[in-house]
């Protein structure tokens, strides 16, 4: 089987290969719930399905964000230039995915500083070409990337950043962790920016379940394809069998958890062998295995993890029907010795 390395020899992270994800991999499938993290799903298929996910009616999230960011881009840019009278900004991403929301910030901040320049983050070199590639596509602006997940290679961003910074987490991206997990990159974020420095978060709002489904199981059968995906990857990178006609994609609000949550389903008694995990598995009929948590979030919900991580809220932004907020958090000035 092959095993894709990059040019330095050694694994990735996003790789399946990797030690660390064949563990987790590995504990997660032999759990109860069987489970495989989210963060597998964006392989190159994976991201590219992503991507004709954000292009669905139903998938509301996309169109509210760039709603919101085309209506107040530059309100949000005055704000950070407003606060210290900065003329330089550093624009820092975590996750750009295809960089066109990125794009509506920097063309609009184009106007109100003297220089600015953007730097992102994502596990993903291809990824980060396409981002990169969109925003300086059409305007003068210094580039850098680093690869790497936000929680270890954070600072390495930063320390390439001049000048203020508002640091980008948008997409409601935070939705996929858990409340510590959440509170825990948030302090990581926190940690790796200065006093005076601003961060610019996207958070789906908690709404009825006649609008949350829809989105995570959408008629033409995107997010079903990128549910299934998972598996498909499986047997591509770690030589497994699944039978993807036999799982069905499912997904459900938990009330308890605050989540819309995703599943395969096994629509029969069947077996499973994972050649590269030396895994052999038994699916009951009926049987899931959880794949997503995309969380929702309350405004009181919102300020309260923004304290706790040491963050002043600024300011929420709204899309028209309130369906999704992007929220501008400042880190406190230092206090004067
Ligand atoms: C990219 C994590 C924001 O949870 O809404 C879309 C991923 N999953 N449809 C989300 C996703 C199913 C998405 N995030």
């Amino acid at each position: 089987m092959a095993i894709h390395r990059n040019t330095s020899g050694t694994l990735t992270q996003a790789q399946l290969t990797h030690p660390e994800n064949l563990r987790e991999l590995r504990q997660g499938l032999l759990g109860l719930p069987r489970r495989i993290s989210s963060k597998f799903f964006y392989d190159d298929r994976g991201s590219d399905l992503f991507c004709q996910i954000t292009e669905l009616e139903e998938y509301y999230l996309t169109a509210c964000e760039f709603e919101i960011l085309h209506q107040n881009a530059s309100r949000i840019g005055k704000i950070v230039a407003g606060s210290r009278g900065n003329t330089a900004v550093s624009i820092l991403e975590a996750g750009p995915g295809d960089g066109r929301k990125t794009q509506i910030i920097t063309r609009s901040f184009a106007n109100l500083f003297d220089s600015v320049s953007y730097g992102a983050i994502d596990i993903s070199p291809e990824a980060l070409d396409v981002a990169l590639q969109r925003v300086s596509q059409d305007m003068d602006i210094q580039t850098h990337s680093v690869i790497g997940d936000t929680l270890h290679s954070l600072p390495d961003l930063v320390s390439t950043a001049t000048g203020s910074r508002l640091f980008l987490f948008l997409g409601s991206n935070i939705g996929n962790y858990a409340s510590d997990g959440a509170a825990r990159l948030l302090s990581v974020i926190r940690e790796a920016l200065f006093p005076g420095d601003f961060v610019l978060i996207g958070f789906d709002l908690e709404k009825e379940q006649e609008i949350l489904i829809p989105a995570y199981s959408d008629s033409k059968g995107v997010t079903r394809e990128f549910n299934l995906n998972l598996l498909k990857r499986l047997n591509r990178e770690l030589g497994a069998d699944f039978d993807v006609n036999e799982f069905e994609h499912e997904a459900r609000y938990n009330v308890e958890a605050g989540a819309m949550q995703s599943f395969l389903v096994s629509q029969k008694r069947q077996k499973v062998n994972i050649e590269a995990m030396g895994l052999d598995l038994v699916f009951e009929q009926a049987e899931e295995i959880h794949t997503e948590n995309s969380h929702k979030f309350t405004l009181d919900g919102i300020e309260s993890m923004a304290s706790r991580a040491g963050f002043v809220p600024i300011e929420h932004f709204f899309d028209t029907r309130n369906y999704f907020t992007t929220s501008l958090w400042k880190i406190p000035d230092a206090a004067p010795v």
